[in-house]
């Protein structure tokens, strides 16, 4: 009796896991680069190619959201992941909102049936819907557009994580960029060797930067350049 009490309990443990809403902890991105990237381009904005498989996931999302038509308007998002979920396991020509160019194109996607469970897949479609969105595409465009506008040193400075550690007037775990200006204002090929080199104990004892020999002789010079010329393009820099 006692056996079978205890043999109850566990079923029941089991049973009330198994009925466990969606969990939490399913990461949609990598799902989505797990499951679908091998076909459907994932960047945003999208990678176009010429002997692309599928339409990229931003089109996907773009298209499901403006075409599923919910009977209330705020059930729009809720809609389109409940055809995403769907879709994955059930794909038909006639589901599917690519034009029919496209589809002669692409083909039928194959279904995923056994590939993914259905949690995974409302959590694929679930991040699909949160992250490729006109506002977050629109964003990324900004900061892209920012990023090119700035000058080429400071984009060799970003690309290289320079600026984590050091700040433009402000010393961070190194000194600032106008006092390594200062000290080198006359010593241009020191300080290339510095950077190349990496230093330790120089500015305070301890303090140790790692080498960055991987940088090429010309994206040095256009950096230490730009470096040299902190002090006096400090408004530029910090707008
Ligand atoms: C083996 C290649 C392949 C994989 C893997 C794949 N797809 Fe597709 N998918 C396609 C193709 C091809 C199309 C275009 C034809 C169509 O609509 O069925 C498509 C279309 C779609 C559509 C319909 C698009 C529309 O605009 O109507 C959705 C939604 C979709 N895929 C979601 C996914 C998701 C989410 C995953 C990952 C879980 C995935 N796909 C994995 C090949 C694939
Ligand atoms: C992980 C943190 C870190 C990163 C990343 C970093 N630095 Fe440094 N840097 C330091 C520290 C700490 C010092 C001071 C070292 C010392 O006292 O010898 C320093 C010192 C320097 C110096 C002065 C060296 C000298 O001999 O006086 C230069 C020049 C310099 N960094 C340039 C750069 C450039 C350019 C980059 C990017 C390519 C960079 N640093 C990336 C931490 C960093």
């Amino acid at each position: 009796m006692i056996k079978n009490i205890f043999l109850l309990t566990l079923l029941l443990v089991f049973t009330a896991c198994d009925e466990k809403p969606l969990s939490k902890n399913l990461d949609g991105k990598k799902l989505l680069e797990l499951k679908c990237a091998s076909c459907h381009d994932i960047n945003m904005p999208p990678i176009i190619s010429d002997d692309e498989l599928a339409p990229p996931i931003m089109a996907v999302s773009f298209h499901v959201h403006s075409f599923v038509t919910p009977t209330d308007e705020s059930q729009r998002t809720s809609k389109a992941i409940e055809f995403v979920s769907d879709y994955i396991f059930n794909p038909s020509l006639e589901k599917s909102f690519c034009d029919e160019a496209s589809l002669e194109r692409y083909g039928l996607m194959p279904s995923l049936k056994g590939k993914l469970t259905s949690d995974e897949a409302k959590a694929i479609a679930s991040y699909i819907f949160t992250h490729y969105t006109q506002e977050n595409l629109t964003k990324i465009q900004k900061s892209q557009a920012a990023f090119d506008a700035l000058a080429p040193g400071q984009k060799i400075a970003l690309k290289n994580r320079c600026l984590g550690c050091h700040g433009i007037d402000i010393k961070k775990v190194g000194p600032s960029l106008v006092d390594i200006a200062n000290k080198f204002a006359d010593y241009k090929d020191e300080m290339i060797q510095s950077i190349k080199n990496g230093s330790k104990g120089v500015w305070s004892k301890g303090a140790i930067m790692p080498a960055f020999s991987e940088i090429d002789d010309k994206e040095l010079e256009i950096l230490s350049e730009w470096i040299l010329k902190t002090p006096s393009n400090l408004d530029k820099i910090k707008h």
